[in-house]
């Protein structure tokens, strides 16, 4: 059922092909796949960019469809656009599971501190109100090696399979940008299971299970052949819950100002990492029922010394006689500081365990292969393009990158 890759740069043959002529990224600040780049910095200046793209007006649409926003702060509304991703929004997704954002982990991706609802952007049929396209931003800072810069977090870029090369996606990407650009951000960050043009870095996907039966029936995770459940079993048992588990305890607003800090300080050691204020720090690490979890261990003093966080995301299984849903995790952010990666990754799986979910899923971002390596992940087939819209980079390790992935 997985499929195994062991592709972490875009291919020779994925690189060759994008010398074909790209319709729409051609003329993007943006650097070719095939071009090999020195230094970092602005592609296109910003009065470059003032003349030729912003205008005041949105662009045009089809005959018969109508731009619209997708208000995030009502549930009507985010339990529509939950119901077209979970139909139609599959990116990367291994063969029968497809992914499900629940509205709740929805509101949390779309609604951080200083968001803009003008960048939750839908393309609707004007005669039914059908939702038919999907795009939207949400504003951060970043630190890139030494520069600071605002950037448009881009996700959920979507379109009705019935519309579908059609090249609704070029129109969606540059309405939102021409949004954005009107807010005086010039950059943008975003994630993508295809090769389109040059990526910053190329993350692998790792999993890991849980529910040792429930993974094993499934096949999600490769075997050898006749691999015994037994066997299975003594791979990935966690070690038992240990006195230390207990002083684990989830985030609490008494510890947001010694967590922030431990967070700050842990960012500072990647090239590509958010520059997160306290308020947006809470919006993301404080724990959201059926959202994100966070756990941290704390000293005598009650300040925070190691921190984990996990988001939980499930994936809906097609075509099994027994199972329908998998819950898994993502991991986001593991800092261990008085205690090794192992020991706090051991605790905090324990505790997902504990929670009913099935699998531990992450991408080999900041010190993540490390914990992968001494807890026995697998590599997953799905690789991810970390993509910049208007900065060039010089491409950087995975290990470099201490941005979390949604
Ligand atoms: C991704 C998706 C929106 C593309 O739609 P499409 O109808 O195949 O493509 P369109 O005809 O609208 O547009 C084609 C152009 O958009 C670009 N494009 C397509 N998918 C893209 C992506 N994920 N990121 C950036 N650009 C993309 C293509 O490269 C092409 O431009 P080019 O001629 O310069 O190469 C659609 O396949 C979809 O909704 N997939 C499911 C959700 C998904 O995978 N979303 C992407 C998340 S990264």
């Amino acid at each position: 059922m997985y499929i195994y890759s062991t592709q972490c740069m875009p291919t020779e043959k994925q690189k060759q092909k994008s010398k074909q002529p790209r319709k729409f990224w051609d003329k993007q600040p943006v650097i070719p796949l095939t071009e090999k780049i020195l230094e970092d910095g602005e592609v296109d200046v910003r009065e470059n960019l003032t003349t030729n793209y912003i205008r005041d007006a949105p662009y045009k649409l089809p005959t018969g469809f109508k731009w619209d926003l997708i208000d995030t702060s009502c549930t009507a509304q985010l339990t529509e656009l939950h119901v077209f991703l979970k139909k139609y929004y599959n990116r990367g997704v291994t063969r029968g599971y497809t992914k499900e954002y629940s509205i709740e982990t929805l509101r949390w991706g779309l609604q951080p501190p200083g968001y803009f609802p003008d960048w939750h952007i839908c393309i609707r049929q004007e005669s039914n109100n059908k939702l038919l396209a999907t795009i939207t931003g949400i504003p951060m800072k970043i630190k890139f090696r030494e520069k600071e810069i605002m950037v448009c977090n881009i996700n959920f870029l979507c379109v009705h399979p019935k519309l579908r090369t059609k090249r609704l996606s070029p129109v969606l990407i540059k309405e939102v940008t021409r949004r954005i650009f009107l807010r005086d951000i010039w950059h943008g960050i975003a994630t993508g299971s295809v090769p389109v043009f040059s990526p910053v870095s190329t993350l692998s996907q790792y999993c890991r299970p849980l529910n040792l039966e429930k993974i094993y029936e499934l096949g999600y995770v490769p075997t050898h052949k006749n691999t015994s459940l037994k066997l299975f079993k003594k791979v990935y048992s966690l070690p038992p819950i240990t006195e230390c588990t207990r002083n684990l305890v989830p985030l609490g607003k008494k510890h947001i100002q010694s967590a922030f800090h431990l967070f700050t300080e842990y960012v500072k050691q990647f090239e590509l990492a958010p520059i997160l204020t306290e308020k947006e720090f809470e919006h993301w690490f404080m724990p959201r029922k059926g959202v994100n979890h966070t756990f941290v261990l704390e000293n005598e003093k009650g300040e925070v010394t190691d921190l984990c966080s996990y988001h939980d995301i499930a994936f809906n299984i097609h075509g099994h006689y027994k199972y329908d849903e998998l819950k898994s995790v993502y991991l986001h952010y593991s800092i261990s500081k008085t205690v090794d990666a192992k020991t706090l990754s051991s605790l905090w799986m324990s505790i997902a365990k504990q929670q009913g979910f099935d699998l531990v899923e992450g991408f080999d971002n900041m010190k993540n292969k490390e914990i992968f390596d001494c807890m026995n992940f697998v590599k997953g087939g799905s690789s991810l393009y970390l993509y910049m819209y208007n900065w060039k980079c010089r491409p950087l390790e995975t290990g470099q990158i201490g941005f979390f992935i949604l």
